[in-house]
């Protein structure tokens, strides 16, 4: 897929003030600081789209984007960081939630991974519940320039491994990094093929 055009709509923390649900729509999450904007401006090829920050937390509501006036491209918090956020975290969690049960456009949901760490509990925690809640999924592996070749497979596999002990198939999944673009057309092609239907 090409991207013609990229366009902001419209920031919320109200589900039921978001856009319309009249496009094909995938949201991109994962823990703070995993490079989900990172990632949205890689994909989009917009370096400012999503603002992106070294301090996690950036991303506080969830934010709407047009692709090609064609399909919806929403960016959201991180879940999960530092102890001192909870409470802030919780108050992204329900909306988040809350957001995810009910747009019925929801297509895809991109839980962003960061490849250089182990399974963490709370990304399998939060994909049994999206299989839990009947909602599709992909793994997007992020920062993959950080590793080298043998340690990127080396944790590719403890992913799948881990994922195995409680999912009798794997999602789709894809290894990117937002420097070298790497995973760019695979997920766009994903995202084509599944809005082709
Ligand atoms: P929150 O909105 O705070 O939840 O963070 P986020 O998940 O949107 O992360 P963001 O895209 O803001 O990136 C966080 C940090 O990681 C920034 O310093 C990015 O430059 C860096 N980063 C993101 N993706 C990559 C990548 O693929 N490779 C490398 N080397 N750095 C990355
Ligand atoms: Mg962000």
């Amino acid at each position: 897929m090409q991207i013609k055009s990229a366009k902001f709509v419209i920031s919320n923390t109200d589900p039921a003030k978001c856009p319309k649900s009249d496009r094909p729509e995938y949201a991109f999450i994962g823990r703070s600081n995993v490079g989900k904007s990172s990632l949205i401006n890689m994909l989009t090829q917009h370096k400012k789209l999503a603002k992106t920050s070294s301090q996690p937390g950036k991303t506080q509501l969830i934010n709407h984007f047009v692709i090609n006036n064609e399909w919806y491209l929403v960016d959201l918090p991180g879940y999960g960081y530092a102890k001192v956020m909870r409470n802030q975290r919780n108050k992204w969690m329900g909306f988040i939630r809350e957001y995810m049960l009910s747009r019925k456009n929801l297509y895809c949901v991109m839980v962003l991974i960061d490849v250089r760490l182990e399974p963490q509990e709370l990304d399998m925690d939060f994909m049994n519940w999206l299989g839990v809640s009947g909602i599709p999924f992909a793994m997007v592996f992020t920062k993959a320039d950080k590793l080298g070749k043998t340690q990127l497979d080396k944790n590719l596999a403890a992913y799948r491994r881990e994922m195995l002990k409680s999912w009798e198939e794997l999602p789709p999944q894809f290894v990117t990094s937002a420097t070298s673009e790497a995973g760019k057309d695979e997920i766009l092609d994903f995202i084509q093929q599944i809005n082709e239907g």
